[in-house]
Formats: structure tokens, C-alpha cells, sequence
């Protein structure tokens, strides 16, 4: 039997790890998504046409993707762009909240 604080630490590091692969798998579905050749690879975007992503609040990243997906926001390109990540939102606005 675990005593609590050793299950504390496991639930802990499995939390910690999960965390880690999200992150992996936002970087891997924005790459995969083409999002870096107008953001930029870390959303830096190098075209003064495109927004940087980079450092954005994720929540708002979150909320612009559903937009996009929803027709909210209009845009034809990210229209298009955000339906190719439906599901991902989270874990790409995560991953660029970090860049
Ligand atoms: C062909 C160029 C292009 C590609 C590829 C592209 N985007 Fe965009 N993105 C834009 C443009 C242009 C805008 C600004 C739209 C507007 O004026 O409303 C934008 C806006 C955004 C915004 C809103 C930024 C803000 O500050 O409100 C997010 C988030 C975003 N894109 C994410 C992505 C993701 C994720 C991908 C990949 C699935 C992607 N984009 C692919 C051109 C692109």
C-alpha cells in the first residue's frame, strides 16, 4: 500500500507528464497544421501581414480558433486554417502561450 503523500507524488508526476505530451502534441498539430508559414515555426511571425501568436494569453488563442471554426470571426484563410485543428485549440494556444 502507497501511503497518501507517496499517491500524491504519483498522481503529481502523472499530471507533470501529461502536461509535457500536450505541449509536445500542441507544437506537433501547429507544425502539421501549416499555422508556422504565415505565424512563423514558434509564432513569431516574420510577415508583417500575420499576428504573432507567441506568448499570447491561451485562453484568447483558444476563443479565436472556436471563432474562426464558427464563423464568428471572419477571415477567409484562418476560417480554413482553424478548421484543420478542431480539437487541438487547447493544446496548440498552450503551446504558444509558452513560445
Ligand atoms: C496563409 C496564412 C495563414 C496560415 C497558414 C495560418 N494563419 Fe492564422 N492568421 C492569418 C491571418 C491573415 C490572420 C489575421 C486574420 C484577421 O485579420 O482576422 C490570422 C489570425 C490568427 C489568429 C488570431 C490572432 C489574434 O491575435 O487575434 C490565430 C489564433 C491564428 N491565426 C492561428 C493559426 C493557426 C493555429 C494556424 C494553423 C492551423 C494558422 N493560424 C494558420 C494567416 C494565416
Amino acid at each position: 500500500m502507497f501511503s497518501t503523500s507517496k499517491k500524491v507524488l504519483v498522481v503529481a508526476a502523472t499530471v507533470m507528464s501529461m502536461g509535457s505530451l500536450v505541449q509536445a502534441d500542441g507544437g506537433a498539430a501547429y507544425a502539421a497544421g501549416g499555422c508556422g508559414g504565415c505565424h512563423g515555426a514558434t509564432g513569431k511571425s516574420a510577415i508583417s501581414m500575420y499576428p504573432h501568436l507567441s506568448g499570447q494569453n491561451a485562453a484568447y488563442t483558444v476563443k479565436q480558433l472556436k471563432d474562426f471554426q464558427s464563423g464568428a470571426r471572419k477571415d477567409p484563410t484562418m476560417n480554413a486554417m482553424a478548421a484543420m485543428v478542431v480539437g487541438k485549440e487547447q493544446a496548440i494556444a498552450d503551446w504558444l502561450a509558452k513560445q
